[in-house]
């Protein structure tokens, strides 16, 4: 049995909760939430994905901490997780690790790269194990794209679009985009990684992008530009939270292959379809979420004693390097080649 301990109950620490509810081989022992409401369950932040947040666990069968710090000093938690705003990450995580707790840590892994790999180094070298929550390479219809890209089930992959489109999410930081780093960071970090989980790293980012409200990037059009004897798929990526209200989130991929054609769109009832000899046809995907999927692979790792493979916190590091490229790239209107 994992015990674990989840700090900040906002829409990802009830994510998370409801997760851990199903589960048999965890016990949430602890919950930490600087907000009374939110720490007692008055007040629950929703998901902007269905299914996600639903409130399944009873938070009254936890110990509750006000300051998240006291529930890292609490002896019979094992697992750290924490769901805090980003520009909270590191400093909470190191400190979990330094008291030799396992430790999840949302995305994105820290508001710099710099800050980032300073975690990455820490977790290297601490007993406990440390994944960051990069939900996308879990997520179901993108795991098969990675698989249908590596294998070229379909032929070599030309293309793929990526789009990741939604209305300013609700809760404090957000808004505010020295703490959130706006939605090229908060959001948009997802396509950003899943390019480089699937492609590798690019060679070079060419972005265009505005502010709308955080005082950071709200909306980003970048292209990832690869070098590969003149056959390397175009690959694209649009990130915003500056949608009006009531836009409904999308989540969409287009990826186009030698002989098909691969189409997701979350809010679809088929979301994955594929187009191949003149015939449409629906992939089936299960009903699992990519969190659930996430933290069933963490939890195993666990109980494996071995680091994760699928995402390291160097990647989730690398991930937040590629966005400060595209950044750049915004703001001088040039392309930004990676070192
Ligand atoms: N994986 C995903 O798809 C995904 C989706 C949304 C958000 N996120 C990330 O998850 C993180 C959390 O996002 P959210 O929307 O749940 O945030 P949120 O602001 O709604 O929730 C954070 C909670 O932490 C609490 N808190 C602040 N300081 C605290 C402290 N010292 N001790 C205990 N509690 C404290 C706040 O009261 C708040 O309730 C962010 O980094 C965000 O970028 C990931």
């Amino acid at each position: 049995m994992i015990n674990v301990g989840v700090i900040g109950l906002g829409m990802m620490g009830q994510t998370h909760l409801d997760v851990y509810a199903k589960r048999s081989d965890v016990k949430v022992v602890a919950i930490s939430d600087r907000d009374p409401a939110r720490l007692s369950g008055k007040v629950r932040a929703a998901g902007n994905v269905e299914g996600q947040a639903q409130g399944a666990f009873d938070l009254s069968q936890a110990k509750a901490y006000e300051e998240g710090m006291d529930l890292i000093k609490d002896k019979s938690v094992d697992l750290v997780d924490i769901c805090l705003a980003t520009p909270l990450h590191v400093e909470y995580a190191i400190a979990a690790l330094k008291r030799g707790k396992h430790v999840l840590v949302e995305k994105p892994l820290a508001r710099t790269a710099k800050d980032a790999q300073k975690l990455a180094k820490v977790a290297a070298k601490s007993k406990g194990l440390a994944m960051c929550a990069m939900c996308m390479r879990f997520w179901p219809g993108w795991t098969w794209l990675k698989e249908a890209v590596e294998k070229q089930t379909y032929g070599p992959v030309r293309s793929a679009s990526f789009k990741r489109l939604a209305t300013m999410p609700p809760g404090g930081f957000y808004a505010n985009g020295e703490l959130s780093g706006g939605a090229i960071l908060d959001l948009h970090l997802h396509d950003a990684d899943f390019v480089q989980f699937v492609f590798g790293p690019p060679a070079a980012v060419f972005s265009r992008g505005y502010s709308k409200t955080s005082g950071a990037i709200d909306h980003v059009f970048t292209q990832y530009l690869y070098e590969a004897d003149g056959a390397a798929p175009l690959i694209t990526a649009e990130g915003t939270w500056a949608m009006a209200a009531p836009y409904e989130f999308r989540m969409q991929y287009a990826a186009n292959f030698d002989r098909a054609t691969a189409v997701f769109d979350l809010l679809s009832p088929t979301p994955l379809v594929l187009y191949r000899d003149g015939q449409k046809e629906t992939i089936p995907l299960g009903t699992a979420l990519g969190y659930e999927l996430e933290i069933a692979y963490f939890l195993d790792c666990i109980a494996r004693g071995e680091p994760p493979t699928t995402v390291t916190l160097d990647d989730a590091a690398n991930a937040i390097k590629l966005i400060e490229a595209e950044a750049k790239s915004v703001e001088t209107g040039k392309i930004v080649r990676l070192k």
